[in-house]
């Protein structure tokens, strides 16, 4: 009741002392410039928000630009190396490269034959898949060796010469077709030397252990000077980026 009737005081009161402002003879003096400086003011503050907001939301659509056209561009680059092949195992079975999907893998190319580049960067790959296997956490990993001397390298020969350096080693060959279409989704170059009087011959070829994601991605590669423990962390690393990946397409 109180309060009722207060209030109904405050309203008579604001309502009576605007009428008398209103019903005055002598016009108030201040109150119209005062008015237009708020006005001024309150857009000059709107001006400076807006022009922020108008600011900020193109540094966020050019930083949205500038990050599509980089996944654009790592995608083009991407897009050059890696590919689909069909070769065959030491049984003699077709192994596609869409069988490998779900698994991480390591591919070097090479031949049986290779003198001592070979059985090195091998011995490394297997120390990197030691590494690797330790680690209970690591998700699925698959070392491939691809010859890239299919007259020589049998199904059976590179399954034996594979066995030598790690049990986990997939040893794969092919037709000379096969070889090389997978050779050139690879980029990898490879040329037979002149034979000498044995008959033998080198293979000249590129020295690189490519890292393939589980959705048949090429991510990364590494070149002779890059050891077992070098390779094992950049792996890690790209594992990580790709299971960060991952997570955000969901959340
Ligand atoms: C084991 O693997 C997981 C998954 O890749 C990784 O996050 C972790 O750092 C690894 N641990 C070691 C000791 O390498």
């Amino acid at each position: 009741m109180n309060y009722i009737i207060s209030s109904r005081n405050f309203i008579s009161r604001t309502f009576f002392t605007s009428a008398i402002i209103r019903q005055s003879a002598i016009p108030p003096k201040k109150p119209p410039k005062r008015l237009i400086a708020i006005t001024w003011k309150s857009m000059a503050a709107t001006a400076v928000v807006a022009g922020g907001l108008t600011a900020f939301m193109l540094y966020v659509k050019n930083e949205k630009q500038a990050a599509l056209e980089k996944e654009r561009k790592r995608q083009i680059g991407k897009a050059k190396i890696g590919g689909q092949f069909e070769l065959l195992d030491s049984k003699g079975n077709i192994v596609k490269s869409t069988d490998l999907l779900g698994k991480w893998l390591l591919i070097y190319f090479g031949f049986t034959h290779c003198p001592d580049i070979c059985p090195d960067e091998l011995e490394k790959l297997a120390e990197v898949v030691n590494l690797h296997d330790k680690n209970s956490s690591a998700p699925p990993l698959q070392p491939l060796f691809i010859s890239v001397d299919p007259d020589r390298d049998t199904p059976e020969i590179v399954g034996k010469y594979c066995k030598e350096f790690s049990p986990r080693l997939l040893g794969l060959t092919g037709t000379k077709e096969q070889v090389q279409k997978a050779c050139k989704s690879y980029r990898v170059y490879f040329s037979a030397g002149p034979q000498d009087v044995d008959n033998d011959y080198i293979v000249d070829h590129t020295i690189i252990i490519y890292l393939v994601n589980p959705d048949g991605e090429f991510v990364d590669y590494y070149g002779q000077n890059r050891n077992a423990k070098e390779i094992y962390e950049s792996m890690l690393v790209n594992i990580q980026k790709y299971v960060s990946a991952k997570k955000s397409v969901w959340f």
